[in-house]
Parts: structure tokens; C-alpha cells; sequence
């Protein structure tokens, strides 16, 4: 593509344009869906910012340095950008993409780090970006995957990490206040998602958060059962366990190649 003023232009003719808020827009025909709302992701932004989630980012930056060969880094499902940002600090050259479907999430991500750049478009079929074999890590945190696409945009050697929600995770919110439980069979979901891939490291990741009767309604607000937020009152000072999966894959046929081969 090449750029102009407020638009990208690919080689068949066909613009795209930049918002003024500093992100392209990818998308093409009628969006699938419109990714998260302004208010889940203005709660997202706080939440994230109050540091409670740092523990997940710490761990993705560290999986990051061991993982990345080079190449650009594709954030799948960005929301604000914050893990991105974050791991951009950890690789100091590379540069990052931060790709959603929710136009509030990508005008901060767009602002997130002077690397990164941003684009609308849905990340779970069709052709998103970048170009086949462009990136050098695909980080997916709790956004929709598409094996066949990461495949496609990984260049060899490069590495996708996943992060989901176990099954007790946020349990204390979710028993006190009736949310949406997570899918007992998700991870079974999420790997047969992955065909191709080769799982080559996984970690829990768990954690106990203190939090302000406010500080838990920004958690619904950010989540599936946002629509809930107005009914939740619990004690300042509740605890809740926050307990997810980061799972780092790699393409299968890669992985198996014996060492040494071409
Ligand atoms: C739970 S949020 C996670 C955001 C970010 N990864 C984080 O951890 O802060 C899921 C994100 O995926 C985006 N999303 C959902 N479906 C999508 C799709 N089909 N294509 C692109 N983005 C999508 C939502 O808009 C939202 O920003």
C-alpha cells in the first residue's frame, strides 16, 4: 500500500481511509460486528491503567522477548493497545499493529505507543493484515482467534500468544453477582481453533485482586456482562481471583521439521 494524506491506497486502486484519530480503516463491506462499545472500553482503559491486570502483561512481555524472531508485532483484538504498548517497550526495535473491530478501541490504541499503528477490520476471517509471513508475533489477550489467519500472517519461527480466561477466573464475581461464567470447554474451543499450531509453552497465570466496590464495576463494564454493571454493589475490599491461561504456539509444520533440515 502506499500512503497519502487521510487514506491508503493498495495497488488495485482501492483507498482506505485514516481517521482522524489516527487509525485506517481495514474494514470492508459491513463490518460483522462492531467490537466493544465506548463505555466497555473507556472501563477497560481505567482498569488496565489502575495496574491490576500488570501481572498478565508482565508475563506476555517476557514470553515476547524469548519468542520474537523479528518482524511485525500483530496485536489481534487490541483493545486500548495496552499490551502492545507494553511490548514494544520490551522489544525496543520492533514496531506493532494494533488491529479491532470497535472504533473507540482503536482511537487509543492508534495513540498507544509512537510504534504502533492501527487498523479496523475483523480479525476472525477474511484477509486481515499484515501481508503472509509479516509478523513475528501474533498476541491474542482474550480476542477472538482465527487459526488460519494467524498461519497465514506469521512469518517461520515466529510465535502466537494466546491468553484466556481459565475457569475459576473472577469466580467470586461471577457466583456474587450472576455474570456470564466461562465455557467449561474453552479450552478444548480455543485449541481446536488453533488447528496447525503446536502448543510450545503454557503457563496459569493467577492472581488475587483487592478491589473497591467501584474498581468492580469497571471489571463487568470492561467484560461480557457489561449490560450487568448497574446492578453490581459488592463490599469495598473484596478479593477476586483472576486467573487466565497464556499459551504460546507455534505453526505446526514448523515445529516439526527436524533441527538442522531445510
Ligand atoms: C476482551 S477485549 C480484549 C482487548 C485487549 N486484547 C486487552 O486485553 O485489553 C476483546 C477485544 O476484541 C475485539 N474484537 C471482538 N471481536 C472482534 C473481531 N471479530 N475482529 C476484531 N476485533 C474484535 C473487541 O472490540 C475488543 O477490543
Amino acid at each position: 500500500m502506499t500512503a497519502s494524506a487521510g487514506a491508503l491506497r493498495c495497488a488495485r486502486g482501492h483507498s482506505f481511509d485514516r481517521a482522524r484519530q489516527g487509525y485506517v480503516n481495514l474494514a470492508t463491506g459491513r463490518a460483522p460486528h462492531s467490537g466493544d462499545t465506548a463505555e466497555m472500553v473507556a472501563a477497560r482503559a481505567e482498569f488496565l491503567a489502575a495496574g491490576h491486570y500488570d501481572f498478565i502483561t508482565t508475563a506476555l512481555c517476557e514470553a515476547a522477548r524469548k519468542a520474537y524472531p523479528g518482524g511485525l508485532i500483530v496485536d489481534a483484538g487490541a483493545g486500548t493497545g495496552h499490551h502492545l504498548a507494553a511490548v514494544l517497550d520490551a522489544l525496543p526495535t520492533a514496531h506493532g499493529l494494533a488491529l479491532d473491530a470497535s472504533k473507540p478501541a482503536l482511537r487509543r490504541a492508534a495513540r498507544s505507543h509512537p510504534r504502533a499503528g492501527a487498523a479496523l477490520c475483523d480479525t476472525s476471517g477474511g484477509r486481515p493484515p499484515p501481508a503472509d509471513g509479516a509478523a513475528g508475533l501474533v498476541p491474542d489477550v482474550s480476542a477472538p482467534r482465527n487459526g488460519a489467519v494467524s498461519r497465514r500472517v506469521l512469518r517461520p519461527g515466529a510465535a502466537l500468544l494466546v491468553v484466556t480466561p481459565e475457569t475459576d477466573h473472577l469466580a467470586e464475581l461471577v457466583s456474587r453477582l450472576g455474570l456470564l461464567r466461562v465455557d467449561p470447554d474453552k479450552a478444548e474451543r480455543v485449541a481446536a481453533s488453533l488447528d496447525g499450531f503446536a502448543l510450545a509453552g503454557e503457563a496459569t497465570l493467577r492472581r488475587t485482586l483487592t478491589l473497591s466496590d467501584a474498581e468492580a464495576r469497571t471489571l463487568v463494564a470492561m467484560g461480557p456482562s457489561a449490560w450487568h454493571t448497574a446492578r453490581v454493589t459488592v463490599p469495598d475490599g473484596i478479593t477476586v481471583t483472576a486467573s487466565v491461561k497464556l499459551a504460546v504456539y507455534v505453526d505446526r509444520s514448523i515445529s516439526s521439521q527436524p533441527a538442522g533440515g531445510s
